[in-house]
């Protein structure tokens, strides 16, 4: 079975699998001791995701601790701002910073557009290592963020409770905000584009925010700009599949499963069974699992994944968290994650 493709990337598509493959997002992360000892030699974020030595070494961390089916790019949805002529920095505890936040036509008008070649070598570079390194033992993972949840930041300027400034926008000058989110679908649909021509087999968009939209305006703000991406990349790479993930997408499910996207990752507030339930068959599911839980017992957590896979049965389902991985996870408890899921068929057919 060496020579097959692998596990996550065959479910992706749609194929009929042994086990859901089983993933983390933030898996490389502050909660893994190598991490935090690699980040005190580095103390600057930016330098661990932009050097490819460090991108790809923190990538292959949980590969190396916990062999997951996937492998995601070392990385952040902000990564690709500076190619557009916007600075960000990422702020121990305060999370990142946009230097000169967006709120003009005059600075939207002078951003440029991304050539991810020129200005994110290092995320070809990683990506390719990681191909070369994990073979058909797992899937390498692209990533972006969406264009609502890349303007939250930009706008905003810092990480927000309420998104008063955005909102501001969207609600007075609602053009100047819709020239941003044209301008990064274009620069991220190119970017996903690089990202899968350079090695990554599945790519995840990011909506984190798009949650705080009610429907009326996420179908405004958020949804069609998601489809301008799905669209761009799908014209010229119709064979890698997409998930999109939002942040409190309970209200929003059946408006995600109409953007083009091949599966749509739920947060924990929705039960598995009606999450599955509002979307079309031929919608894969993945996540759903509180990030939380893993701070419970070894025994509750193989519970909760059981319940989850039984939930998904017989429709395309990925095993992932509801949203990241929280810093201060017992890593032990990653492992029962990882290793529940890929022992998922045995410990159904015992209980
Ligand atoms: O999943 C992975 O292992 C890949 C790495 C990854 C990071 N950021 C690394 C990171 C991914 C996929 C992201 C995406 C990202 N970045 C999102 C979408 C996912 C989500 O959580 O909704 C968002 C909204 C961001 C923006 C961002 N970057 C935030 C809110 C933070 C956290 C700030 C903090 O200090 O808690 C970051 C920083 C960041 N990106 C960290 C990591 C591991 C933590 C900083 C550090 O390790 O020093």
């Amino acid at each position: 079975m060496t020579d097959s493709l692998p596990l996550l990337l065959r479910a992706a598509r749609g194929e009929s699998v042994e086990r859901p493959p089983v993933w983390m997002m933030r898996q490389a992360g502050r909660y893994m001791k190598i991490y935090r000892d690699l980040r005190d030699r580095y103390p600057s974020f930016r330098e661990r995701s932009e050097n490819p030595d460090l991108s790809y070494e923190i990538s292959m961390q949980p590969f190396h601790a916990f062999e997951p089916d996937g492998v995601i790019l070392f990385s952040d949805i902000l990564t690709p701002l500076p190619g557009m002529g916007i600075d960000f920095d990422i702020v121990e505890s305060k999370g990142p910073l946009i230097n000169e936040p967006i709120r003009n036509i005059h600075q939207v008008n002078a951003l440029n557009a991304l050539n991810p070649k020129e200005s994110l070598p290092f995320v070809g570079e990683v990506l390719t290592r990681l191909r070369k390194s994990v073979g058909n033992k797992a899937t390498v993972l692209g990533f972006v963020g969406a264009p609502w949840t890349l303007a939250a930041y930009v706008v905003e300027g810092k990480s927000s409770k309420n998104y008063a400034v955005i909102k501001a926008m969207a609600f007075k000058e609602p053009e100047l905000l819709h020239k941003l989110l044209d301008h990064f679908a274009i620069s991220i649909a190119n970017y996903l584009k690089y990202q899968i021509d350079s090695g990554a087999q599945v790519v995840q968009m990011f909506d984190s925010w798009a949650g705080q939209l009610s429907p009326i305006d996420y179908e405004k703000f958020a949804a069609p700009y998601q489809k301008k991406v799905v669209e761009l990349l799908k014209s010229s790479h119709p064979d890698t599949p997409i998930i999109l993930y939002i942040s409190g997408s309970a209200g929003v499910l059946e408006r995600m499963g109409q953007t083009g996207v091949d599966i749509v990752s739920l947060d924990w507030t929705v039960d598995m069974a009606e999450g599955c339930s509002r979307l079309p068959d031929n919608i894969g599911i993945q996540g759903n699992v509180d990030p939380g839980l893993l701070f419970g017992s070894p025994e509750v957590i193989k519970g909760r994944i059981i319940d989850t896979v039984l939930k998904a049965k017989g429709r395309k389902h990925i095993l992932n968290l509801g949203h990241g991985i929280l810093p201060g996870t017992p890593e032990e408890n990653a492992r029962v994650f990882f290793e529940t899921g890929k022992n998922v068929n045995e410990l159904i057919s015992k209980a």
